[in-house]
C-alpha cells in the first residue's frame, strides 16, 4: 500500500500563486503513487524526476524572490533546503544513469521526495509565508 498524499488547507500559505505552484507537486506525486500501486514505478521514475527538477527550479525561483522582498527570517534556511531538493533529485538521477530503475528505488525515491516536500512547506515555507502576511498586515 502506498501512503498517498494530497494538498489541503492546512499546508496553505494563503498565498495563491505559490499554493497552486505546491497543488501541482502534490498532483504528480499522486499520479506517480498510482503508477506505485500498478508496479510501473521503475518505467515512470526517470520522467518523474526530470519534471520535479525542472518544476522544483522554477518555483523555487518564483518563492525566493518574493520572499526576498519581505526579509525574511528563514529565507537562507529555504535556499538551503531548496538546493538540498535539487542535490537529491541529481542525486537519483545520476544513480539510474550509472545502475539503472527499479520499483524498489521507485518506492525509496518516492518516500524521500514526499517527506521533503510535506515537511518543508509545513516548517519553511508556512513559516515564510506568515512573516509575509504580518509584514502586509503591518502587524
Ligand atoms: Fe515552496
Ligand atoms: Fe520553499
Amino acid at each position: 500500500m502506498v501512503k498517498k498524499y494530497t494538498w489541503d488547507e492546512s499546508i496553505a500559505t494563503g498565498d495563491p500563486a505559490i499554493d497552486l505552484q505546491h497543488k501541482q507537486f502534490f498532483v504528480v506525486l499522486y499520479d506517480f503513487a498510482g503508477a506505485l500501486e500498478r508496479g510501473n514505478g521503475a518505467k515512470e521514475l526517470r520522467k518523474l524526476l526530470i519534471f520535479l527538477k525542472y518544476y522544483g527550479e522554477w518555483h523555487f525561483g518564483k518563492e525566493e524572490n518574493s520572499i526576498a522582498c519581505f526579509n525574511c527570517p528563514m529565507a537562507g534556511e529555504n535556499i538551503e533546503a531548496h538546493k538540498h531538493y535539487m542535490v537529491t533529485i541529481d542525486s537519483l538521477l545520476e544513480q539510474i544513469r550509472i545502475s539503472g530503475v527499479s520499483e524498489d528505488l521507485a518506492h525509496s525515491s518516492y518516500e524521500k521526495l514526499t517527506d521533503w516536500l510535506v515537511n518543508h512547506i509545513m516548517k519553511i515555507d508556512m513559516a515564510n509565508a506568515d512573516h509575509i502576511k504580518s509584514c502586509k498586515d503591518g502587524t
